[in-house]
C-alpha cells in the first residue's frame, strides 16, 4: 500500500514509518524538520508544513497514498507554553489534511492520533471501576485537549458529509526507546532513559500520578489493527484504546528493580501536575475491542523488561 505519515519524525511517526517500511509498504513521512536517523533510505521524506495548505495539497495529490496517518500536532505540555502555535499547528494542520484527503483521486482513509487529553472537566465521579468510557463529556482544560477534540469531531464531519474514511484512537501516554516531544506522560519514558542514561531523574509529577499509558509496540499494532478492520465492523470513528496505569511511583520501582543503584525523586511541577491530574486514571475499551478486536499485550513488567534491555543497548552505542 501506499501509506503517508505526517508528523512521520515524531514519536509515534519515527517508529510507524519503520514498521509500515519492514511490513513492505511504500511509505512517504512529511514532516517540519530533517530526515531522522535509523529511518530507511526508501522511505520518501518530504519537508513541509502541515499548517500550510499548498505544501499539504501537493504533498498528497502527488503520492496519492491509501492512508494517511495523520500526526503532526504540538502536545500538551508544549501547547500550554505555546498555545497559539499549537492551535495553528493541531487546528490548520488537520484541516488542512482532510481537505487535501477529500480532494485527492484517491480519496485515502485518514488515521488521526487522538488522545486521553480530550478528557477534562466534569468525568464521571468516581471513576468507574473499568475506566473512563469513549462518549463521556469531553471537556479538555488545555489547547492540546481542545484542538484534539476538535480534531475527532472534524473527522466525522468530513466522514458523514463527504464519505471521508476517518478512523482514530485515543492514545494513553506512549513510552518507547525514543525521544519524547513536549507531552505530559513523558516522564514515564524519561524515568526508564535518564535512569540508565545518567543514573538518575527527578521526575516532574507526584510519585502517586496515573494516567493511562501504554508501550510503544501495542499502539503501533492498534493503529495498523484499525486501519485494517473493515468499515462496517466500526460503529464509531475514534476509540478508547487502554493498557496499564502504573502511578508514577509505579514505574520508579520497575527501574530500580532492573538499574541497580538509580536514584529517581520526584517534584511537582505545577503546571504538567495540574494537566496530568485533569485526565482520567484508566479508559474503557470495550468497544474497540468489540469492534475491531484490540487488546494490549504488554503489561508494565514485560514492558520495562524489554525496554531496559533495549535501551541499554541503544545507549552503549551513543
Ligand atoms: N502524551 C500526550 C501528552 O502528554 C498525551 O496525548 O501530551
Amino acid at each position: 500500500m501506499r501509506i503517508l505519515v505526517t508528523g512521520g519524525a515524531g514519536q509515534v511517526g519515527t517508529d510507524l514509518l519503520k514498521r509500515l517500511h519492514a511490513d513492505g509498504h511504500a511509505v512517504r513521512c512529511f514532516d517540519l524538520v530533517r530526515r531522522t536517523p535509523g529511518v530507511p533510505d526508501d522511505v520518501e521524506w518530504i519537508r513541509g508544513d502541515v499548517v500550510n495548505p499548498a505544501e499539504v495539497f501537493d504533498c498528497v495529490f502527488e503520492f496519492a497514498p491509501e492512508v494517511i496517518y495523520h500526526f503532526a500536532a504540538l502536545l500538551s505540555a508544549t501547547g500550554e507554553k505555546r498555545p497559539h502555535g499549537c492551535y495553528t499547528v493541531n487546528m490548520h494542520g488537520t484541516r488542512n489534511v482532510l481537505e487535501a484527503a477529500r480532494l485527492a483521486k484517491t480519496t485515502p482513509q485518514v488515521v488521526f492520533a487522538s488522545t486521553i487529553a480530550v478528557f477534562g472537566n466534569n468525568l464521571p465521579t468516581p471513576e468507574p471501576e473499568h475506566g473512563v468510557g469513549d462518549d463521556v463529556p469531553l471537556q479538555p482544560t488545555t489547547m492540546y485537549g481542545v484542538t484534539k477534540v476538535a480534531g475527532e469531531l472534524l473527522g466525522a464531519y468530513y466522514q458523514k458529509k463527504w464519505g471521508l474514511d476517518f478512523r482514530g484512537v485515543r492514545f494513553p501516554g506512549l513510552i518507547n526507546a525514543g525521544i519524547p516531544g513536549g507531552g505530559t506522560s513523558d516522564y514515564a519514558l524519561l524515568m526508564y532513559i535518564d535512569g540508565i542514561r545518567y543514573g538518575r531523574y527527578e521526575c516532574f509529577v507526584g510519585e502517586n500520578s496515573a494516567i493511562p499509558m501504554m508501550y510503544m509496540p501495542d499502539a503501533l499494532r492498534a493503529l495498523t489493527e484499525l486501519s485494517a478492520a473493515p468499515r462496517k465492523n466500526l460503529r464509531r470513528s475514534i476509540y478508547n484504546i487502554g493498557a496499564f496505569s502504573p502511578t508514577a511511583e509505579d514505574f520508579a520501582h520497575a527501574v530500580r528493580a532492573r538499574v541497580p543503584g538509580v536514584e529517581i525523586t520526584f517534584k511537582a511541577d505545577p503546571v504538567r501536575q495540574a494537566i496530568l491530574d485533569s485526565w482520567p486514571r484508566a479508559v474503557n475499551d470495550q468497544n474497540a475491542n468489540d469492534d475491531w478486536g484490540w487488546k494490549a499485550e504488554y503489561t508494565l513488567d514485560k514492558m520495562s523488561d524489554e525496554l531496559v534491555r533495549d535501551l541499554q543497548e541503544m545507549l552503549k552505542h551513543q
